[in-house]
This record gives C-alpha cells, sequence and structure tokens, in this order.
C-alpha cells in the first residue's frame, strides 16, 4: 500500500525511471481537504501530469480526469495503464473544466464527492518550448493549452489595438508599464510581425526595466495566456456552477497561483458561504438565498518550508476550499433534463 506522495512518487520513478511532468503541489493538504476514501468519486478539473489524481485513486476513490491539452491526457492515460489497481476506477475526458455539467450529465451523475482545481499550465507545458509558454526558451508565440482553439499568442499580439494590448498587459498581466510595452509591441510588429516567444520578450524588456529577479516579460507572459485560454471567465462560471453537483458534505478545492485567480475564487466562495445578508435599510439580516456552502479554509493554506524547497513552483500555490452545506441543491436550469439518481 502506498501511503505518502513520496511513496507514490518513489514508486513512479522505480517504473518509470523519473515522471518530470509536474508535481502535484500542497498534495498532503488536497488529501486533508477531500478526504478520498473508497466509493467516494472525485472530479480532477485539472489532471495535467495527474500528480493529484494519482493520490485520490491511491486512496481508493474513483477519479474522473479532465484537462484541455490533450498531451496531459495522453499522458495521464499511459502512466496509469501500468496501474492495475486503478483499473475501473480512471477516466479522462479531454475537454474544459467549463464543460462539467455537460460532462457529468452525459455520464448520467447528477453530484460527485468533490472536486479539485489545481489552476495554470503544468511544468511540461511550461518546459515544452513549442507550446510558447515561456519567454525563456524559444518558440513559436502559442500558449493555447487546448490546440484546438482558434486563438494564438501570436494572433492576439500581431492583431490587437494598442489600447486593447494595454487593457490586457494591464488587468491580467497587473503590468505596470502596459501603456508602454503596448506603444512598443504595436511600432514593432509594423516591421516584423511578432512570432516566437524571444522576439516579444526581447521587446518587452527594451521598454521595461527589470525588477529584482523577475523577468520583465514575466506579467505580459501572464496576460497573454490568461487572454488566450480565457482563463478567468472559464474559472468564474465553473465556480459558480459546481455546488450544484456535490452531495451535501462535498468538497470543492481551488489552488491558486496568482492574485487575479485567487480574488475570483475568494470572492465567489465569499458569496456562497455567506449565510445571512444585511442592510442598512432592513430591519432585520435575512438569509442569503444563494448560501451553499460552508468555508473550510478562512485563510487560504499554502506550502511548507519543505515544500517550497522542495518544489518552487508551490511556493505562489494557495489552497481554498469549500464544503456543500446539507441542503437541497438549487437546479441549475440546464440540469433539469438529468436522469433520476440509479438505485
Ligand atoms: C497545474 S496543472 C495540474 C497539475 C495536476 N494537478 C498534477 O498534479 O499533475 C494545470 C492543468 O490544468 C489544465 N487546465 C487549465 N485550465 C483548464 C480548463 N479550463 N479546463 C481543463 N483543463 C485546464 C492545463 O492544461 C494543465 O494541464
Amino acid at each position: 500500500m502506498i501511503a505518502t506522495m513520496e511513496d507514490f512518487t518513489k514508486e513512479e520513478q522505480r517504473e518509470t525511471g523519473g515522471d518530470a511532468y509536474h508535481a502535484p503541489v500542497l498534495p498532503t493538504e488536497v488529501l486533508e481537504a477531500l478526504n478520498p476514501a473508497p466509493g467516494k468519486c472525485f472530479v480532477d478539473c485539472t489532471l495535467g501530469g495527474g500528480g493529484h489524481t494519482g493520490l485520490l485513486l491511491e486512496a481508493g476513490a474513483r477519479v474522473l480526469g479532465i484537462d484541455q491539452d490533450p498531451e496531459a491526457i495522453a499522458h495521464v492515460t499511459q502512466r496509469f495503464a501500468r496501474h492495475g489497481r486503478f483499473a475501473g476506477r480512471f477516466e479522462s475526458f479531454h475537454s474544459s473544466f467549463g464543460a462539467v455539467p455537460e460532462l457529468l450529465s452525459k455520464l448520467k451523475l447528477t453530484a460527485v464527492d468533490g472536486f479539485l482545481l489545481d489552476l495554470g499550465v503544468s511544468s511540461h507545458q511550461l518546459d515544452t518550448p513549442e507550446r510558447g509558454f515561456s519567454f525563456q526558451r524559444q518558440g513559436p508565440l502559442d500558449m493555447r493549452m487546448n490546440p484546438d482553439s482558434p486563438v494564438t499568442a501570436a494572433h492576439l499580439v500581431n492583431t490587437a489595438s494598442a489600447e486593447q494590448l494595454e487593457r490586457m498587459f494591464r488587468e491580467y498581466g497587473e503590468e505596470p508599464h502596459a501603456r508602454r510595452i503596448a506603444l512598443k509591441v504595436t511600432k514593432e510588429r509594423m516591421v516584423h510581425p511578432f512570432q516566437s516567444t524571444l522576439e516579444l520578450a526581447a521587446a518587452v524588456e527594451a521598454v521595461s526595466p527589470r525588477r529584482g529577479r523577475t523577468h520583465p516579460a514575466t506579467r505580459v507572459f501572464q496576460a497573454l495566456r490568461i487572454a488566450v485560454n480565457r482563463e478567468l471567465e472559464v474559472l468564474e462560471r465553473t465556480l459558480e456552477v459546481l455546488g450544484s453537483f456535490l452531495v451535501p458534505g462535498g468538497r470543492l478545492a481551488v489552488i491558486t497561483f496568482h492574485s487575479l485567480e485567487d480574488r475570483i475564487a475568494k470572492q465567489v466562495f465569499q458569496r456562497l458561504s455567506t449565510p445571512t445578508l444585511d442592510r442598512p435599510e432592513w430591519p432585520a439580516p435575512k438569509p442569503n438565498p444563494e448560501c451553499i456552502y460552508t468555508r473550510i479554509t478562512g485563510k487560504p493554506r499554502v506550502a511548507s518550508e519543505q515544500e517550497q524547497q522542495r518544489n518552487p513552483r508551490s511556493r505562489s500555490a494557495k489552497l481554498r476550499v469549500v464544503e456543500r452545506l446539507g441542503l437541497l441543491r438549487p437546479l441549475v436550469a440546464r440540469f433539469r433534463t438529468h436522469a433520476p439518481p440509479q438505485g
């Protein structure tokens, strides 16, 4: 029996000579939050390298793994095919987690015991130059997590107006030199449209001074990735509806890596877990009709010193968890067509 993340990783390394696809962050905290056990069913909305899913499977649970990157799906399917003990308990789906309601409907599942969202890109995506996510590696300016989606980073950089680029860099990258960078990009692309990651990184660096150890292109690349994959709108829309698909006592765990996605998780969770509402003009507080959760993490959980040293990516990770209250589930219109639960 494999009891811990360390044991699991060691076994993987023995069997594969090292699985460097992605090291899951906050593994112990995720297990504590979701409390997997035989008979329970979870949806890993961001399968990635299958690190968290592996832990849930090890604990005997069933897992439906979703990723919009077909490479991740292929990798994990192959990885788990070797583990006979997971047979019949793992299925993977190439999809955006924005389509969870439709997916569960297709599977005739009305509710599950937990959802996990571990946001952003995997180490493998970041380390693969051809995907274009890294400003440190030469590659096409792509950044699509799903290669079937129509818009690449190059398309945005070469076609958006200076105002649109400025807003994108400011809102999605919180970039203080957004205007200066947008003007530089629109000027330079008239001579030579941007095609590669390093071309864009050099243009940013030319007008934006280096701050400490952070590369000047960090925020611009974050902004483009968010825009290309429409990350924030899909996240907000999804967090709004997942509660309708949780059993009473079921949990939703979200790991964020920057302030924009963390703010969305914090605000949605706050609104859906506030039991009463009050206004100065009301004689007394009223029950909040939207309240379907109780909050498990007041402050988000962060990685231990040890984990941060072992896995630098975990330094910016924040885990927020809510638990579904035992009330009747509010019905989502789309879900009314669902078959009743079996048995
Ligand atoms: C940080 S990695 C997840 C790592 C995983 N928890 C592990 O332990 O190996 C994030 C993954 O989520 C996927 N992803 C991001 N946004 C998504 C979305 N809207 N729908 C489906 N997958 C998404 C990315 O393609 C990436 O593979």
